[in-house]
């Protein structure tokens, strides 16, 4: 035997197979322990020494075109066998996690009454989510926020440490640069948020929404509007507000934003007994309050010509007192168990 026999032999095999029917069992014909390749291989010893390596090549291509081959007779085959009248099989659609589903309709709720949507950094330089919120350094009002801080040596001269924004406030200041310190604004700033915080009502990554309106003549009345506003849109037209005095450094004065309970109305009471799901008639979903005038001076804005409000509400809190939804633990929102998230 010599090298053109050999190859001869390799094309003739070649062509057998290409007319060969899919219905036998080609690799062990071909390529199997007792099959045509190996009969080839065989003869390798027959070869002169100087034309062995050169044999056992041809051998090792002609292999590989013979595992090809195979493989795509193989596929042919299950494509013309298949019945192509048979309907084909549905895929699994899956759906928008509850979160986004809430994050969308609380942009269209607010875009309609003229806001706009906005996004800031959810890693940004400390000086935003506090020094710029009238909360200067080493002040205790920073601990509440329990944030994560950036592992690094690195400090901005001006703008401090990197963290992990804790709350969308870090927008407010951003806005207004944005702007170029030139109101009106009316922006919701959407974003996760992150805190040292984990039990059923919190979660160290969460979201919230955030609103800002400043302009001229801007007062607590439009704030409330803006609040009863958002409640009817997204509870229901017999959902109700209500502020409660409360401290912000950011906001003078400052509020807690409660919503009335979607199981009794806000009356506290079920069939005569306490409400179970919200034991007062009320859940708190918040903080609002008028903008502190050294928050809008930080954002270069005048305090003497314009005023404003804002507010930051969690989306996970707000979504789960819809009603029947009467959700006891946030956390299952990112527990990743598609039965539960399946229901929504
Ligand atoms: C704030 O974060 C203020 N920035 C809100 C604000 C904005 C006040 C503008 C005034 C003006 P607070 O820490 O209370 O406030 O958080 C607001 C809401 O975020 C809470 O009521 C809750 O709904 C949600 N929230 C806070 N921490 C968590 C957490 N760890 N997990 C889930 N939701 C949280």
């Amino acid at each position: 035997m010599d090298l053109k026999s050999l190859q001869q032999q390799a094309d003739l095999l070649l062509q057998q197979l290409k007319e060969e029917p899919s219905t036998i069992d080609l690799h062990t014909k071909y390529l199997g322990k007792n099959g045509l390749l190996n009969e080839l291989m065989k003869l390798l010893p027959t070869f002169p020494a100087e034309e062995r390596r050169a044999a056992g090549q041809l051998l090792n291509t002609l292999r590989s075109t013979l595992e090809e081959s195979i493989q795509q007779k193989h596929s042919h085959q299950q494509y013309t066998e298949q019945d192509l009248t048979i309907p084909g099989k549905k895929p699994r659609f899956g759906h928008v996690h509850p979160v986004s589903q809430a994050m969308d309709e609380i942009t269209r709720i607010f875009e309609r009454i003229g806001f706009m949507r906005v996004r800031y950094p959810e890693v940004d330089w400390e000086w935003y989510p506090f020094d710029s919120l009238n909360m200067p350094k080493n002040h205790p009002a920073r601990d509440e926020w329990e944030t994560f801080l950036i592992k690094s040596d690195y400090r901005h001269p001006e703008l401090g440490r990197l963290v992990l924004t804790p709350h969308t406030s870090n927008g407010q200041v951003r806005e207004m640069q944005r702007l170029k310190s030139k109101p009106p604004i009316r922006m919701i700033n959407i974003a996760r948020c992150y805190r040292r915080q984990a039990d059923v009502t919190h979660t160290e990554m969460f979201h919230q929404f955030e609103g800002l309106v400043v302009d001229k003549g801007i007062t607590i009345q439009h704030l409330k509007g803006t609040i009863d506003h958002f409640a009817q849109q997204f509870y229901g037209p017999k959902a109700k507000s209500r502020i409660r005095p409360f401290h912000f450094m950011f906001t003078e004065p400052s509020f807690e934003v409660d919503f009335s309970c979607t199981v009794c109305n806000g009356t506290g009471l079920v069939h005569g007994e306490k409400c179970r799901f919200c034991k007062s008639g009320w859940h708190e979903v918040g903080g609002a309050g008028m903008v502190h005038p050294n928050v809008l001076k930080a954002g270069g804005i005048d305090p003497e010509e314009y005023t404003g409000f804002a507010f930051g509400w969690g989306i996970e809190r707000t979504y789960t007192l819809r009603e029947g939804l009467n959700l006891d633990d946030i956390r299952q929102l990112y527990a990743n168990d598609a039965r539960f998230l399946e229901q929504f």
